[in-house]
């Protein structure tokens, strides 16, 4: 055990560095939505006694000292499902080679404070090397930095050779991924080496990807024994699992091994959109991504690869998405930031709406449909008494403009004010 740890297990110490007062603060605004329902609550009133939510009133009375937030609306802290936050945007191929791990980790400190920042109250960090994601959490969850709250994988675990891996360099260089294995004994060493480091959850490459070279996105990759094998050793211990998949047979061994979710999932048909409702596997679709990458990305350093695979997936994507919104299968929101720039995420919300989803669909996946992915549907993901008081205000109705959550205002997470932009604060 740490020093720190040590000596903050004493009662001195929990008293000296308690974030939260013990007061209830008060929160008001023009509105706020009942993500659930999709109600629109006028002039709700909000108790917040430490980091739990005790009341909503709609029309109640004000306190003096409440914060007030004119011409806002309230919305429940937002959770992105599918982030990086130990990488950057302008970063890509050959130029992460000559970053170090302690680097990344330094790299995701500045990344949670932006992501926090646009409203983002809770992430799932998909995929980091040396556990840099484990050191990003636990150091803001120990209040030494700002920010979301993180559920992580440690690194993503793959075949040789395949997404997950790092196939930059010749074989003399022995580079490779942290996260490889092969064969479900193989696989399952490296999920409970994960555990045993601390990461929360397990994340799969089921096919290859865009990003990486010499990898196929509508090949599969884990076979569905490997997949198998993780399920069981996460859901043992009552850990979800996250599969990176592009191609169909790829998705669809991954819903048939029992994963929590499919990342990117952007070659459905008919057959794979039935058996993701069937399993009640969770899609999380980065369909705004393709335009940075289209874009910025040669600049970015995106090898030439990866952009001409882009050109095949990103419109395809798009289409699965439409059709799997029309079928009703769960969505969530993941962005990928870190292929984009953090603090960005939320301009995926009007490709979501542009692509099916009504402003109030794009609002669940990024609140309660997360939270029930992480099976903290009784904690967060909507503004109720007894949640934890993570909130969030935009300039306008997003029901009627999803483009204003892209202009957060306002950003309370456990209970802690960290951001208020808005003129009497
Ligand atoms: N990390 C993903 C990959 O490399 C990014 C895919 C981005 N493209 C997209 N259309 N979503 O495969």
């Amino acid at each position: 055990m740490s020093l720190k740890a040590y000596i903050c297990r004493s009662a001195l110490c929990l008293g000296l560095i308690s974030t939260h007062t013990l007061a209830v603060t008060h929160i008001t605004a023009d509105r706020m939505i009942d993500v659930a329902s999709g109600k629109v609550i006028d002039a709700p009133v909000i108790a917040v006694d430490g980091n739990r939510i005790t009341s909503v009133t709609a029309n109640g009375d004000v306190p003096d000292d409440a914060i007030r937030l004119p011409g806002a609306t309230l919305i429940p802290g937002l959770m992105d499902m599918h982030v990086h936050l130990t990488g950057d945007a302008d970063n890509h191929g050959y130029r992460g080679l000559a970053v170090s791990t302690v680097r990344s980790a330094l790299t995701g400190a500045k990344n949670a404070r932006i992501s926090l920042d646009s409203g983002f109250t809770t992430m799932r960090n998909l995929g980091a090397g040396g556990y840099a994601d484990v050191a990003l959490r636990d150091a803001i969850n120990d209040g030494d930095i700002p920010g979301p709250r993180l559920f992580v994988s440690g690194p993503a675990i793959g075949i040789t050779g395949g997404h997950c891996d790092n196939n930059l360099l010749p074989a003399e260089y022995e580079v490779a991924g942290d996260g490889v294995a092969d064969g479900p004994w193989g696989v399952r060493a490296k999920v409970r080496n994960n555990f045993k480091y601390g990461a929360d959850l397990i994340k799969l490459c089921a096919t290859g990807g865009v990003m990486s070279k010499g990898t196929e996105p509508g090949a599969q990759q884990l076979a569905l024994e490997e997949m198998q094998a993780a399920v069981t050793e996460a859901h043992n211990r009552g850990a979800i699992v996250a599969a990176h998949a592009h191609g169909t047979e790829g998705i669809k061994a991954a819903i048939r091994a029992g994963v929590d979710s499919v990342e990117h999932a952007s070659f459905l048909d008919k057959e794979t959109i039935r058996l993701a409702k069937k399993h009640g596997t969770v899609l999380s679709m980065d369909i705004y991504v393709t335009e940075y990458i289209l874009s910025e990305g040669e600049k970015a350093g995106i090898l030439p690869e990866s952009l001409e695979k882009e050109r095949r997936v990103g419109g395809k994507q798009r289409e699965s998405f439409r059709e799997a919104v029309e079928a009703g299968v769960k969505m969530v929101f993941g962005s990928d930031a870190a292929v984009y720039p953090h603090g960005q995420n939320a301009r995926q919300f009007s490709r979501m709406v542009t692509f099916g989803m009504t402003p109030l669909q794009a609002l669940q996946a990024s609140t309660i449909n997360a939270a029930q992915l992480l099976g903290k549907q009784g904690e967060l993901g909507s503004i109720e008494p007894g949640k934890i008081a993570d909130l969030v205000a935009v300039p306008g109705n997003p029901l009627e403009d999803i483009s204003v959550l892209e202009r957060v205002q306002f950003v309370m997470k456990d209970g802690e004010v960290f951001k208020n932009t808005t003129a009497n604060f």
